[in-house]
C-alpha cells in the first residue's frame, strides 16, 4: 500500500521576552525604520538564560501532540532541525525524547540552518513512506540569539528564538499529506553565511557572520528555482497553491517568491514582523500560526520553502 505522511497536528512556542527594534537601538547603531524597511522585522523573542533549545522544542512538541490527539508514547521517530543544539553532542533530539518520556523509537538532529525544517520534513516523509516509523515528531527549534555578536548591527537585528513542531503519521488510501520535496545545496556559498566557530575548528561556538547582500541575491534566485522544481515534482499548477508558508528571513525575499507564484499577500503567512528570523523554527512556527488562526484549512495545498547558509535550500508541498 502506498503510504503518505499526513499532518495530524502542529504546535509552537515562543519565549516570553520580546525585544523591540527600539530596545535594540539603545545599544546598537541602528534604528526601527531601517530594520522595518530592509527586513519587515519589528521585534523578536529571546530565550531566558535557563531556557535551552530542547526546552522550547518540548513545549512546541507537547502542543503539536495535543493537536494531533496522540500521546508521547505513540511517537516512534523524532527529527529535530537546529543549528543551536544544547550540546555539541549527543543529538538534542534525544534529550527531547527523554523530556517527553519516550523510551522507544529513535531521535536525531538535522543541520541545514534556516532550511533545516524543509530538510527534516523531507527526511521524515521518506522514513514514513519506507515504513521505518509510523508517527513522527518533526521539530524546528533554535536559540539563535546565543550565537549573535550583539555589537554587529548587520546580524544582531535579524534573528530570534522559538520552536515549532508537527506530528506526521504514515497513512494509506489518502490524498492528504506531503506531496513532494526538493532539496539542494551548494557549498560554494559556505563562507557567505556562517558561524565563525565550531568544535573541530576553534573549540568554541562562534558568532554569526553574513554577507547579507550576496545571500539576498542567491536566496531570491534559488527560491524561484525551488518553487518551479517543487510544482513540477508534485505535478501541481501555480494556481493550485492555497498558501505560501515561507522561511521568515526577510519580507522582501518572501514577497519576491509570492510574486513568482502569483500569490496575493493574503495567501502568504507572515510572522517575521514579531519573531524575526528563527532559522529552522520559522516555518513550523508560521504553519502553526496559520492553522490555529483558521487561515489554513483542511484540504488546502501549502508550499513551504527556505534558503539558508551552506548554501542549502528547498521546498515541500503538503495537502493539509
Ligand atoms: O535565513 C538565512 C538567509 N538569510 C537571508 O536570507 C538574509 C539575506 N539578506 C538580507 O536579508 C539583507 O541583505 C539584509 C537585511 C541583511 C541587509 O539589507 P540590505 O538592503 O542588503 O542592506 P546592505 O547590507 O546593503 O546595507 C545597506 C546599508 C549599509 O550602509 P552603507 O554601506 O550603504 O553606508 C549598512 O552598513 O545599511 C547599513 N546597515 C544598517 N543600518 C542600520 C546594515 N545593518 C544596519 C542596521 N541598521 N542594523
Amino acid at each position: 500500500m502506498k503510504l503518505q505522511s499526513v499532518l495530524l497536528g502542529t504546535g509552537s512556542y515562543l519565549p516570553e521576552r520580546s525585544v523591540s527594534n527600539h530596545e535594540l537601538s539603545k545599544s546598537l547603531d541602528t534604528n526601527h525604520d531601517w530594520i522595518v524597511e530592509r527586513t519587515g522585522i519589528h521585534s523578536r523573542h529571546v530565550a531566558a538564560d535557563d531556557e535551552y533549545t530542547s526546552d522550547l522544542a518540548v513545549k512546541a512538541a507537547t502542543r503539536a501532540l495535543e493537536a494531533a490527539n496522540l500521546k508521547p508514547s505513540d511517537i516512534d521517530m523524532i527529527i529535530l532541525a537546529t543549528s543551536t543544539p544544547d550540546n555539541t553532542f549527543p543529538a538534542t533530539a534525544t534529550r527531547i525524547q527523554s523530556k517527553l518520556g519516550i523510551t522507544t523509537g529513535f531521535a536525531f538532529d538535522i543541520a541545514a540552518v534556516c532550511s533545516g525544517f524543509v530538510f527534516a520534513l523531507a527526511t521524515a516523509d521518506n522514513y514514513l513512506k519506507q515504513g521505518m516509523a509510523k508517527n513522527a515528531l518533526v521539530i524546528g527549534a533554535e536559540t539563535m540569539t546565543r550565537i549573535l555578536d550583539w555589537e554587529d548591527r548587520t546580524t544582531a537585528v535579524l534573528f530570534g528564538d522559538g520552536a515549532g513542531a508537527v506530528v506526521l503519521q504514515a497513512q494509506g488510501n489518502t490524498d492528504k499529506g506531503i506531496l513532494g520535496n526538493t532539496l539542494r545545496t551548494d557549498g560554494a556559498g559556505y563562507d557567505q553565511l556562517y558561524v565563525d566557530g565550531g568544535a573541530s575548528s576553534t573549540q568554541s561556538t562562534g558568532v554569526i557572520k553574513m554577507n547579507g547582500r550576496e545571500v539576498f541575491k542567491h536566496a531570491v534566485t534559488r527560491l524561484g528555482e525551488a518553487v518551479n522544481d517543487i510544482l513540477e515534482i508534485c505535478n501541481v499548477e501555480q494556481s493550485d497553491i492555497d498558501w505560501l508558508v515561507p522561511h521568515q528571513a526577510n519580507k522582501r525575499i518572501i514577497d519576491a517568491t509570492a510574486k513568482k507564484l502569483n500569490l496575493p499577500d493574503e495567501r502568504v503567512i507572515h510572522t517575521g514582523h514579531s519573531q524575526a528570523n528563527t532559522s529552522a523554527a520559522s516555518i513550523p512556527l508560521a504553519l502553526d500560526y496559520g492553522i490555529r488562526e483558521g487561515k489554513i484549512k483542511p484540504g488546502q495545498l501549502v508550499l513551504c520553502e527556505a534558503f539558508a547558509g551552506g548554501y542549502a535550500w528547498g521546498a515541500n508541498i503538503i495537502r493539509i
